[in-house]
């Protein structure tokens, strides 16, 4: 009998103590197996006196019993705990963020634009394009810079050589305004139109590039008379578009500029427009300030570019604006080198490209 009991003892012991099924089942083969210790015990029964036997046999089996209970619920949290071991191995942490996918993003320039797009937009401007492969006759000749005119050099054209087209030699436009002459060729005034696109010029450094954007704009309307005054389309209107763009660009609520007599062939006056500035902390602030900076240029429209266009300029007169999208957008975002715009490294995409779906407007919000 004291053997039954050492042996449940240290039975259930080794039981609580097995740390894996394979110890739990070492403890079931030593105690219960066919050469286990209970049976071996059990098998001594048979020399017993029929008394000592019966009580003994109900031990064993009261033993038994316990000892394959405690097998089996062991077995159970051993096997719970293995579940549960691994299903912590084998968890996702799903409130990790998922590995970033390429997507794409909006460049700068196209920003830029669409921006200068929905602020002159609101002002009643419709946008004009035209082709980036022009004429010698659009691009200079319609605008008065004849080919021997000394202002050709103003702009190091990237002729077309071995292509003439039916209406003379090709060039990439050095600038949008040949988009104005089409205009014109093509609308009665009133005219309100700006022109975005890509023009090429012969020049290449910190801030220059080949190939660049500029977004000019035309406003044609009647001219001064004693009744209007100075007409619909006067220097004081082109002052006051100018002032609102840069405001609603440069999201400042005043802006200082100043006109500065200046000469385009195809303008008359013409002026190069500054804009003030300071440098706080370090850093551009644009709008007010004692220093000035150019931005762009600008004037009346010559009365013999209207009248190169069909436009009687006894009637009409109009002023025109142009300015380089590159400049507007490295001073708004504050970029100092020009080369990187056209590299399409991603690392300078992933700075300082935008957002796809936030598209500018005025009741948005433009970046
Ligand atoms: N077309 C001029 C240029 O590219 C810019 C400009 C446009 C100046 C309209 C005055 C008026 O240099």
């Amino acid at each position: 009998m004291t053997d039954l009991n050492t042996l449940k003892d240290k039975t259930l012991e080794a039981i609580t103590a097995a740390a894996t099924l394979e110890d739990l089942d070492q403890v079931r083969v030593s105690a219960l197996g066919k050469k286990g210790e209970l049976t071996a015990l059990m098998k001594t029964m048979g020399k017993m006196a029929p008394e000592e036997r019966k009580e003994f046999g109900q031990a064993a089996n009261l033993i038994k019993d316990a000892i394959a209970t405690a097998l089996d619920s062991r077995k159970a949290t051993l096997e719970e705990e293995a579940l549960a071991a691994q299903l912590a191995s084998e968890t996702i942490d799903v409130t990790q963020p998922a590995r970033p996918r390429k997507k794409g993003s909006i460049h700068p320039i196209t920003q830029v634009t669409e921006e200068a797009i929905a602020i002159f937009g609101e002002m009643g401007f419709t946008v004009a394009e035209g082709p980036e492969i022009e004429t010698d006759k659009l691009c200079f000749d319609d605008l008065n810079i004849p080919t021997d005119h000394p202002a050709r050099q103003m702009q190091d054209t990237f002729y077309m050589h071995g292509y003439t087209g039916d209406e003379g030699s090709l060039v990439l436009r050095t600038h949008t305004s040949p988009v104005q002459v089409r205009t014109m060729n093509s609308q009665k005034p009133p005219i309100r139109v700006i022109c975005p696109g890509r023009v090429f010029r012969s020049d290449y450094d910190a801030t220059h590039t080949p190939m660049f954007h500029q977004i000019e704009g035309l406003v044609i309307d009647e001219r001064g008379t004693k009744e209007n005054g100075g007409g619909r389309a006067h220097m004081g209107h082109l002052k006051g578009v100018l002032m609102d763009f840069l405001k609603a660009f440069f999201q400042v609520d005043e802006v200082k500029i100043q006109l500065r007599p200046s000469y385009f062939p195809f303008t008359e006056p013409s002026a190069e427009v500054d804009i003030g500035y300071e440098i706080v902390n370090g850093e551009l602030k644009i709008g007010q300030g004692d220093k000035w900076m150019e931005i762009l240029g600008c004037g009346m429209v010559n009365s013999r570019v209207l009248e190169n266009c069909g436009i009687d300029p006894e009637k009409y007169q109009g002023f025109a604006f142009g300015m380089g999208v590159e400049r507007l957008s490295m001073l708004k975002y504050g970029m100092p080198d020009l080369r990187p715009y056209f590299d399409s490294d991603v690392r300078w995409l992933d700075h300082y490209a935008f957002e796809p779906l936030m598209i500018p407007s005025m009741t948005r919000g433009l970046n």
